[in-house]
């Protein structure tokens, strides 16, 4: 039999040799960042702490007066007042409060911490920033769709300029979470179907809340979470069992928690998941040999929302003691909300089950933390009212808002170039539950948020045409339920109306967290409304609103044109309506795949090829594929419109072949074709042929955005380098075999662009 190992002469690569971004500067330089300096003072206050004291500095709880919709989000389920939270800060029974309400609340308890409580010592306030404060930005994943990592640290900067301007001190955000089933709720707030481009966006999220240093009442800390493999719940279900190989954990689901902990982010937070029979809370693999030893991680750990407590449930511990002890044991330095920290830590150090040592670990780490964030010097320093009503939605960072939004809409369809609309000299029949009003605008995770304050889209369109008086505006449908009447008014408004907006797709209660859905189409009524309005023959234009990548069907994958909008925020309606009218060509680029049907979920561009691969075209008997569907997605991720016309040729190797210790370009040239300025993300994949692990069919491994005037031509060259051909190998480490490979310059992860191979030699 042949060795592989052997017969390949593998070449073993240092850790993290995978992804090429991992060798950047600014990577080496935020890495310095995610060092913990522990001030002389922090172990002399620990001296002084009574066991309860410690156990108290490792519990945060949801603040009892909360804020926007924080109580929705996260019921206070121990029935907490907010006089009692007062009480627990002056006896010194808590660490901070999260999704509190502002400047004013956070007075109030950090007056009782540091002037009434024994030690004085300041809370932290934290809160879901996820994608936005006041000014509310596009969701996470909709901001991955610019394939603009800087866009998504500015918009981060903005946020925490906001929320540190509230009282706000900490962040739990980013979410960083693989997704590679779209029928789980929670792919919204996170990076998409790819480790790279996740990544990218994992480390740029940091930088952008963290900045360079965590005294700077402009900046917040950054928790990276859900630690970890949350997206990969098994079929889609939020909360369900993870059960994966290493190699999968470590090649897909690790790599962007590793980046952003890379790019200096000292918090992290515990899935609710178990990974393979272990409870992530639970898990001492992941949070202490993995996060600490192997990564060096020196920040803190905090469960999510009563993950310790809900170790019972799962069937890991056998109350609420034994879950505390499990949880603390494995490495989760603080407890959410359950109150089990501070109910049994004492104790369990006077049994000594818990060894002091280990609580004081944990204790200093927070401290430390405290101490970085500056909140020993002031504990006021980001709380002060007047500041919290100055920042909020300034101009400039509704602008960052607007222009967040438009690059985060992907052009998927434009048939007979049917956009961008003109200005004047048509009458537009805006349709749909998503065209008007307060609603749905912000989208899903917005604590403090509010879609009163948002554009909605007839407004945008409005201001965009030269008549607002062409505009007329017809509901048509309910989100999930029909509308009396709608589809007639709609199908009047359709026939009276040169043209046809149709604003469809899912409310923001459908994705999110314990959003799973089975079938991830636009909603029934709302289907039925795109058929009768499809109907009526007039020019249609799809507006999708969406949490997820969505499974088209009928009239709504028929329509010649069709925009994927996510949740922009609060700019939402300027937002498309500046696509739409053309002040803005499209730019974005699908994070995950839209399949063709439901079924075919988990579909993700980077699969295997399978020991029978349907070839290109024509479905073949006894090759992998579902009855009655093309092979493929329907819109695979890296795919988005322009509104010029790209064209690429000229694939170019510097040499047929990469020796082990060098590197070799890779160019194609980009032209536009058309007649209207363009931005291309031009994607470059690769695909190892033989390997002694089985390789995906394409793996992206570079993408650059280029602005192309009318008839412009641009070359595009790429550095690849054996780091960026490894994979996690027999041994369990990075490895990089000689062997051919194939390289793709492409406008899509699906697309064939233009392409070659060459061959890396030992
Ligand atoms: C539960 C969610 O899973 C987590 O993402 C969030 O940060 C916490 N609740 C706190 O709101």
């Amino acid at each position: 039999m042949l060795d592989l190992a052997v017969s390949r002469r593998a070449i073993l690569m240092s850790a993290g040799a995978a992804a090429a971004w991992l060798a950047s500067p600014a990577r080496a330089l935020l890495q310095a960042a995610g060092k913990v300096a522990v001030p002389a003072f922090v172990d002399q206050l620990i001296s002084r702490m009574t066991l309860e004291e410690k156990a108290g500095q490792l519990q945060l709880m949801a603040s009892a007066w909360g804020g926007g919709t924080a109580l929705s989000l996260n019921p206070p389920g121990n029935g907490s007042d907010f006089q009692q939270q007062v009480d627990e800060a002056r006896q010194g029974q808590l660490t901070g409060v999260f999704n509190g309400n502002g400047a004013r609340m956070a007075r109030i308890l950090q007056t009782a911490a540091v002037s009434h409580s024994r030690l004085k010592i300041p809370l932290i306030f934290a809160a879901d920033i996820i994608h936005g404060h006041r000014t509310i930005f596009p969701v996470p994943l909709a901001e991955v769709a610019s394939f603009e990592p800087e866009l998504a640290r500015r918009t981060a900067e903005a946020a925490a300029f906001e929320a540190s301007g509230a009282g706000i001190d900490w962040t739990f955000s980013p979410m960083v979470d693989v997704a590679r089933d779209q029928r789980w709720g929670r792919g919204v707030e996170g990076g998409g179907e790819d480790p790279l481009l996740g990544s990218l966006f994992a480390a740029a999220r940091v930088h952008g809340f963290q900045g360079a240093d965590l005294k700077s009442n402009e900046h917040l800390l950054s928790c990276i979470k859900h630690f970890a493999a949350y997206g990969a719940a098994e079929s889609g279900l939020d909360y369900n069992a993870v059960d994966i190989s290493m190699r999968r954990l470590r090649e897909v689901y690790l790599r962007p928690y590793k980046a952003g902990f890379d790019a200096g982010a000292l918090s992290a937070m515990a899935s609710f998941n178990e990974i393979n029979g272990i409870p992530s809370t639970g898990n001492h693999w992941l949070m202490t040999e993995l996060l600490r030893g192997e990564w060096g991680f020196e920040g803190f750990v905090v469960s999510d929302y009563t993950g310790d407590e809900e170790m019972i449930a799962a069937g890991y511990a056998k109350d609420g003691r034994d879950a505390a002890r499990i949880a603390f044991l494995a490495g989760v330095d603080m407890s959410m909300q359950s109150g089990l920290y501070r109910q049994f830590l004492p104790a369990l150090v006077r049994s000594g089950e818990v060894p002091e040592a280990k609580l004081n670990e944990s204790v200093r780490r927070v401290l430390a933390l405290k101490a970085m964030l500056g909140l020993f010097e002031n504990p006021f320093r980001r709380i002060d009212e007047k500041r919290e009503a100055a920042r909020s939605m300034l101009p400039r960072t509704r602008a960052l808002a607007r222009e967040a939004g438009r690059k985060a809409i992907v052009l998927l369809k434009n048939d007979g170039d049917l956009l961008p609309l003109p200005r004047s000299g048509k009458k537009i029949a805006l349709i749909g539950p998503f065209a008007a009003g307060a609603h749905d605008l912000v989208g899903p995770w917005v604590v403090y948020g509010d879609d009163a304050k948002a554009v909605d889209l007839a407004t945008g369109v409005r201001a965009a045409v030269a008549d607002a008086a062409s505009v007329t505006v017809a509901q048509g449908s309910g989100v999930e339920e029909p509308l009396a009447g709608g589809i007639e008014q709609a199908v009047a408004a359709a026939r009276a109306a040169d043209v046809v907006i149709l604003a469809i797709g899912e409310g923001a209660n459908m994705s999110g967290e314990a959003q799973s859905r089975t079938e991830i189409v636009v909603p029934a009524p709302q289907q039925a409304l795109a058929e009768a309005v499809a109907a009526t023959g007039k020019p249609l234009v799809v507006v999708l609103k969406h949490g997820r990548a969505l499974a088209l069907e009928g009239a709504v994958a028929d329509a010649p044109a069709i925009l994927a909008t996510w949740f922009l925020g609060s700019e939402t309606g300027n937002a498309i309506a500046d696509v739409l009218f053309g002040a803005y060509g499209p730019s974005g680029r699908l994070p995950a795949s839209f399949p063709w049907k439901s079924g075919q979920e988990p579909y993700y561009y980077a699969h295997k090829p399978t020991g029978r691969p349907n070839p290109p075209g024509e479905l073949q008997p006894y090759k992998a594929h579902f009855r009655g569907i093309p092979n493929s997605a329907r819109f695979p991720f890296g795919h988005g419109l322009t509104y010029g016309s790209i064209e690429y040729s000229g694939f170019g190797l510097s040499s047929p072949s990469m020796p082990a210790n060098g590197a070799i370009q890779v160019s194609a040239t980009v032209t536009n074709r058309g007649s209207r300025a363009a931005e291309e993300v031009v994607q470059l994949y690769i695909h190892d042929r033989v390997a002694s692990v089985t390789q995906p069919v394409r793996e992206l491994k570079a993408f650059r955005k280029v602005a192309l005037a009318p008839g412009q031509s641009q070359v595009v060259t790429f550095t690849l380098s054996p780091g960026d051909l490894a994979f996690y190998g027999l041994q369990d480490r990075p490895t990089v075999e000689p062997g051919t490979f194939d390289v793709w310059i492409a406008p899509s992860a699906e697309a064939e662009g233009v392409h070659g191979s060459f061959d890396l030699v030992a």
